[in-house]
């Protein structure tokens, strides 16, 4: 075999096993500390996913669904818009199809990603206008749009229409998280395209209507209706409204400031040892603020779409911290007084160290139930 064509099989074996491993995430459980009272808050790690983000989860849903349609075959190549995780997924994955990939980015692309996209050997398109706000998404659809014209053999994955967006997520993200925090009376989902929200807000309208679904956007962006202006975090927020959450009936959201999120995901580094990206930390924020203000609307659960392992150029660093004027001890995290972890679980592991967990404190909120009723998400239509 030649060295390409071996280089090639390696490739295309790693990213079997890349696609494979998706799903199936643990959780880990905190206690955060607002006006003197403690809560539990389960938060769903999907850094676990083999590429490091949720968006393992988009990318697989996505190309399967082109493959299915037979609008994709061995040789073409998928082109997408991102702003790291979707690019770095669909670029980790595209070997196990025998096809290429496009991915346009922008210079807001966390630089630790940027260097592990570019390691994939996927094609990197890099755009540099901003608009009106300072943002990039225009400017991103508008080379996706000009390559998809341009070049024979480019398809669109388009995340921020296709249905598959959002199926992924209420066959998937959000049956694990019911069963693994299946007395969650709230569950907060950071919103970008929205296809996770509403993936997940639908699957638990259906099977578990007493859990309320809370989109968590930040301050400057539209997706869920908000008025566009400079943000700077990766991976929440849009320049445009979210296709999938619907306009129609009151969806329960939240909005938060950038800067406070990004102070939250510091703290709960330092207090617990766990690195989560700033959309995680603008869902904590958001969760934090409604114990606040009712303090017996938990128990809570916060969907974690990474980890900060890429951001420790960016949100953990105190130089482009200050480089965004972003005023951390002034920002705060208030109301949050204190975090402190509680447990880390598993996915494979979970039932037993969850039952000894509650075995050690009785009458304890979250349960979950087995690793293979966890791993075998219920199918049906998505109503979103
Ligand atoms: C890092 C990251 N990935 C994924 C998502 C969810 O994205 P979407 O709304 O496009 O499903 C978010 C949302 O905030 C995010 O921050």
């Amino acid at each position: 075999m030649g060295t390409r064509l071996r280089a090639r099989s390696h490739a295309t074996l790693a990213a079997r096993r890349r696609l494979e491993g998706i799903g199936g995430t643990g959780i880990a459980i905190i206690e955060m500390t607002i006006g003197g009272r403690t809560h539990d808050v389960t938060l769903k790690l999907e850094s676990e996913n083999p590429c490091g983000a949720i968006k393992d989860r988009t990318a697989r849903a996505l190309i399967g669904s082109l493959v299915d349609a037979g609008r994709l075959r061995p040789g073409m190549t998928i082109v997408e818009s991102s702003s790291g995780n979707l690019a770095l997924a669909l670029a980790s994955l595209a070997p196990a199809f025998d096809i290429g990939a496009c991915l346009v980015v922008d210079p807001h692309i966390a630089p630790d990603k940027l260097r592990r996209l570019e390691r994939t050997g996927a094609q990197i398109e890099m755009v540099d206008r901003t608009d009106a706000a300072g943002n990039y998404l225009h400017s991103r659809l508008r080379r996706v749009e000009q390559l998809v014209h341009d070049k024979p053999g480019f398809v669109w994955t388009d995340q921020y229409g296709s249905p598959a967006n959002p199926r992924a997520h209420y066959t998937g993200t959000a049956p694990e998280l019911h069963a693994q925090a299946s007395l969650a009376k709230l569950v907060y989902v950071p919103v970008s395209t929205g296809g996770t929200f509403a993936g997940t807000r639908a699957y638990f309208a259906r099977h578990a209507p007493g859990t309320e679904v809370v989109g968590v956007d930040v301050i400057g962006s539209v997706a869920l209706g908000g008025s566009a202006g400079p943000r700077l975090l990766p991976g929440i927020g849009s320049s445009r409204r979210s296709h999938f959450v619907p306009t129609d009936v009151a969806v329960r959201s939240s909005i938060v400031d950038e800067g406070r999120a990004i102070a939250c995901c510091r703290a709960l580094r330092a207090q617990t040892g766990i690195a989560v990206g700033g959309s995680s930390g603008a869902a904590l924020i958001a969760c934090a603020d409604q114990l606040a203000d009712h303090p017996s609307s938990g128990p809570v659960a916060v969907l974690c779409p990474d980890g900060g392992a890429d951001y420790t150029q960016t949100i953990y660093a105190d130089d482009w911290v200050s480089r965004h004027k972003i005023d951390l001890a002034g920002t705060g995290i208030e109301p949050i007084e204190r975090f402190q972890r509680l447990d880390r679980l598993g996915p494979a592991q979970g039932a037993r160290r969850v039952r000894g967990r509650i075995a050690r404190t009785p009458g304890h909120p979250f349960y979950m139930t087995t690793a293979a009723d966890s791993s075998s998400p219920q199918k049906g239509p998505i109503h979103v």
